[in-house]
C-alpha cells in the first residue's frame, strides 16, 4: 500500500473547508496542517476538521517538512505568490480557480513548477462532474461530428459574493463575474471539446449592481451585509464572442446578477449532433435513419466532484496518474480572460495572446 500523502491547506475560508471535507474522503490523503491569517477562523476550522497543526502564515506551513503537498485556497491575488513559494519549498500544489490574476502570472507559476520538478493541478472541479465527462467522451467518439459553436449561459439573478469584500475589489480578485464564475464554464468548454486554440475575442463587461455602493439597488444578494468601507470596481455581467481560428466560435453570457431567469448551461453544437451540459441528464440531439432522435447518455451520477478532484491530485503525486487539469491549460484560460477584459476596455475585437 502507498504511503499517505500529507496535505497542508492554505486558506481556511469557504473553499478551504470544502477541500478538507473532500480530502477526508480520499483514503491515501491526510490533511495534517491548516493555515489562515485570521487566528479565530484558523482555530475554529482546525477544530471543525480535526486538523492537528495550525500555522499563522503560509511561510510557516511551507517550512514544515512533513507536508508533501498544499491546497491553495486564498483570495486570487495571493494565488501566484503562495503557489510560487510552495514550489520553492518543494511542495506539490493544487491551486484553486482562477489560476491567478492574469496569464503572465500564470506562466510564472508554471516556471516555478518546472524549476521545482513538482506537480501543479488547477482546481477546475467541474471537469470532475460525471455529466461533463460523459459529454467529453461522446465528443471524443465523434458523436457530435465537428463542433462549430459553443453557447455558454451562466446567469445568476442575485448572486454577488458580498459587497465591498475581496471578491468585488479588483486589486484582490482581478475581476468580477468573469474571473470568478465564467472561468469554470470557459475551462469546461475548452476541455470538453479539446478546443484549446482561442484566437480572437469581442466582448463587453458591465458593472451595474454594486457600483455606486451606496446606491446598491438590491438587498437580496446572498453573501452577507455590505461593507461600505470596501470597494466594488469589478464586472457583474459579461457578454462576448470568442473565435477558435476558422474552426469554431463560442458565445458567452455570464452574470453575478441581472434581471433575468437564473440558468447555467453550456451547449455544444456539432454537424452530427448537439448536446447541453446543464441541469438534468445530457441528451444528445441527433438524427438516426431519417428520424430525429434524442439519445439519453448513461453515466454514474453519484460521483462527488471535489472528492474526485482531490483523489486525482493524490494519485498523481503517488505516480498513479496525470493531473486532470494542467498549468498550461490554466494559462490559456487566463489568456482568454485577459483578452475579454482588454476587448471590453478597448471597445473592439482583440487577439488572444498566450504568454
Ligand atoms: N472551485 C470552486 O468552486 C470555488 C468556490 C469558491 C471559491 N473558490 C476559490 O477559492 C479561493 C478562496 O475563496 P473562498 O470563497 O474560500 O474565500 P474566503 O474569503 O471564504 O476564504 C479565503 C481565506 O483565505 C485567508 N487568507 C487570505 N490571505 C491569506 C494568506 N496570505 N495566507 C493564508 N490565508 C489567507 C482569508 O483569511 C480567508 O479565511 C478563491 O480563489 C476562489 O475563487 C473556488
Amino acid at each position: 500500500m502507498s504511503k499517505k500523502v500529507k496535505i497542508g491547506i492554505i486558506g481556511a475560508g469557504t473553499i478551504g473547508s470544502v477541500h478538507a471535507d473532500a480530502y477526508a474522503k480520499v483514503a491515501d490523503a491526510e490533511v495534517v496542517a491548516l493555515c489562515d491569517i485570521l487566528p479565530d477562523r484558523l482555530k475554529e476550522k482546525a477544530a471543525r476538521h480535526q486538523i492537528a497543526k495550525t500555522y499563522a502564515t503560509h511561510q510557516l506551513l511551507l517550512a514544515d517538512p512533513s507536508i508533501d503537498a498544499v491546497s491553495v485556497c486564498v483570495p486570487n491575488c495571493a494565488h501566484a505568490p503562495i503557489a510560487i513559494d510552495a514550489f520553492k519549498a518543494g511542495k506539490h500544489v493544487l491551486l484553486e480557480k482562477p489560476m491567478t490574476m492574469n496569464a503572465k502570472l500564470g506562466r510564472d507559476i508554471c516556471k516555478a513548477r518546472d524549476a521545482a520538478g513538482k506537480l501543479l493541478q488547477m482546481g477546475m472541479v467541474r471537469r470532475q462532474s460525471p455529466e461533463a465527462e460523459v459529454i467529453q467522451q461522446a465528443i471524443a467518439k465523434g458523436r457530435l461530428g465537428g463542433i462549430y459553436q459553443i453557447n455558454i449561459k451562466q446567469i445568476r439573478r442575485r448572486g454577488i459574493p458580498g459587497l465591498g469584500g475581496w471578491f468585488t475589489t479588483k486589486s484582490q480578485s482581478g475581476g468580477g463575474a468573469l474571473i470568478d464564475i465564467a472561468v469554470h464554464s470557459i475551462d469546461l468548454a475548452m476541455w470538453v471539446t479539446g478546443l484549446w486554440n482561442p484566437t480572437r475575442v469581442s466582448a463587453k463587461t458591465y458593472s451595474k449592481f454594486g457600483s455606486p455602493m451606496r446606491d446598491y439597488r438590491y438587498v437580496s444578494m446572498w453573501a452577507g451585509p455590505p461593507n461600505y468601507k470596501g470597494k466594488f470596481d469589478v464586472d457583474d455581467y459579461v457578454a462576448g464572442i470568442v473565435r477558435f481560428g476558422k474552426q469554431a466560435t463560442m458565445s458567452l453570457e455570464v452574470a453575478w446578477a441581472c434581471n433575468s431567469e437564473p440558468v447555467n448551461y453550456i451547449e455544444f453544437l456539432g454537424d452530427k449532433g448537439g448536446i447541453r451540459l446543464g441541469a438534468g441528464d445530457p441528451i444528445l440531439m441527433t438524427e438516426m435513419d431519417g428520424y430525429q432522435a434524442d439519445v439519453k447518455l448513461i453515466y454514474d451520477n453519484k460521483r462527488d466532484a471535489f472528492a474526485a478532484e482531490m483523489a486525482k491530485f493524490v494519485a498523481a503525486i503517488q505516480g498513479k496518474g496525470e493531473v486532470p487539469a494542467t498549468g498550461e491549460e490554466g494559462v490559456i484560460v487566463m489568456s482568454l480572460l485577459d483578452a475579454i477584459y482588454k476587448s471590453s476596455e478597448k471597445d473592439q475585437e482583440v487577439a488572444v495572446e498566450i504568454p
